[in-house]
């Protein structure tokens, strides 16, 4: 098999690359190692920053979205029982974001791919990548007990954080930053119609609690809970408990109560691999960052990502140049860094640490005070919330 493009994953990185190259007539084929049953089952992310529905919009993938999404104008903050409401539009001239399930969006590209022309190859095993620092690199892997090799000008490594792309990296070349936080999420899928419109991200002495949404029947909640949380000990009274406790507020706010649907648990942690470029392989995603989910921002990472590598790719296939392959890394690790803060801020902002010392825990209080109060702080989560533009 040959392709110009090999990409390698097909969640929301991979999978907005293909569409991208399709559009500017570039051949690519995605390898994934699951099932399409598996990877539309997925249930992560449900913010889709104001930079990435454009995005999706300008290559046909906006239909579904548009009619379906949840458009947010604001997020509510609570802290000490009290309800600061921050406002999208008026702090960013007009823009907003939109609630729409990652996995909503990885059914519409793979629908869009097939499409066209059919070609994600689900329950690649064994994926192996050769020669990236040749001209000629190659995929080999096994499907359906065949073994195939795939030779093609590029790799796109979209593999997520456990995938094998970043690991093909010499470890000598790697430059790697990590940080891991003293506690989890736990998630949770609530039959329940959302109390109320917007999101509501809580601190409280008990630990964070974000309150969120899927659709008009479906409330998508989440409580922080130990790294190592055992969810035999949160039965559904204790959650429910914990959810009207933390996201207490004085005003009225009642949370609907459902069944759940889902429990799941969310370590935290930042990472960033700056190599995110090795010969002919370039990273893109989660496969080279992690951010700890405070800030929505892990999804529309992977796309600014994938819109800086597609516009370096169609560059050299039109016209030979290799200056925006070069400059690849760096323009993404701009805003992958830009991100990084604003995430791990959000982080430090909104949880309860295990082992806080009491000044450690005024200041936080005086800074969800001064970042809820003041214009330039609210501007400043709010510019961050609806995403920086891409590179
Ligand atoms: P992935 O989605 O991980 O996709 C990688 C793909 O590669 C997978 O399909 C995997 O099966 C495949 N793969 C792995 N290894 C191999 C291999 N060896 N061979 C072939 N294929 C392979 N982000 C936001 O922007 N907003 C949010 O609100 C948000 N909330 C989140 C909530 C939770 C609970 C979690 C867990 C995450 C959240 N995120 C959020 C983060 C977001 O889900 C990820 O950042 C996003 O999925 C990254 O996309 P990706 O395509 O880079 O990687
Ligand atoms: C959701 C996830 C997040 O990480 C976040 O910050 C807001 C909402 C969600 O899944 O709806």
């Amino acid at each position: 098999m040959k392709t110009q493009v090999a990409i390698i994953g097909a969640g929301p990185a991979g999978l907005l690359l293909a569409q991208l190259l399709r559009q500017s007539a570039i051949d690519c084929v995605i390898l994934e190692a699951r099932s399409e049953e598996y990877v539309l089952s997925r249930i992560r992310a449900g913010v889709l920053e104001h930079p990435t529905v454009e995005l999706l919009h300008s290559i046909g993938a906006g239909d579904r979205l548009a009619r379906e999404g949840l458009p947010h104008e604001g997020v509510d903050i609570v802290f000490r029982g009290e309800k600061r409401r921050i406002d999208f539009p008026s702090l960013t001239d007009g823009k907003t974001v939109t609630v729409y399930g990652q996995q909503e969006v990885v059914k519409d590209l793979i629908a869009l791919k097939k499409d066209f022309d059919g070609q994600i190859l689900f329950e690649a095993e064994n994926v192996q990548l050769h020669d990236i620092e040749s001209d000629s690199p190659s995929v080999r892997f096994t499907r359906h007990g065949e073994d195939v090799v795939l030779t093609c000008d590029f790799i796109a490594g979209c593999d997520g954080f456990h995938g094998v792309s970043r690991q093909t990296i010499p470890q000598d070349r790697l430059k790697l930053f990590e940080k891991v936080y003293p506690f989890a999420w736990l998630g949770l899928l609530a039959e329940a119609a959302p109390a109320q419109d917007e999101l509501i991200y809580s601190y409280h002495q008990n630990g964070f609690a974000l309150f969120s949404m899927r659709s008009p029947e479906v409330t998508r909640l989440y409580l922080q809970c130990h790294p190592e949380e055992n969810l035999d000990e949160w039965p559904d009274e204790r959650v429910w408990s914990e959810l009207h406790i933390r996201l207490e507020s004085g005003d009225g706010f009642r949370l609907n109560e459902g069944k759940i649907l889902r429990k799941d648990v969310t370590p935290m942690r930042s990472f960033v691999c700056e190599t995110m470029r090795h010969g002919r392989l370039f990273l893109a995603g989660d496969s080279a960052h992690i951010v700890p989910p405070t800030g929505a921002k892990g999804l529309n990472l992977a796309a600014g990502d994938v819109k800086v590598l597609n516009d370096a790719l169609v560059a050299f296939f039109k016209s030979g140049s290799t200056d925006l392959l070069d400059a690849y890394e760096a323009t993404a690790l701009k805003r992958v860094w830009a991100a990084e803060r604003f995430s791990w801020f959000m982080t430090r902002l909104l949880h309860k640490f295990p082992d806080g010392e009491p000044f450690d825990e005024a200041i936080q209080i005086a800074d969800l005070d001064y970042f809820t109060s003041s214009e330039a702080g609210r501007k400043t989560i709010a510019e961050n919330y609806v995403g920086l533009p891409f590179g």
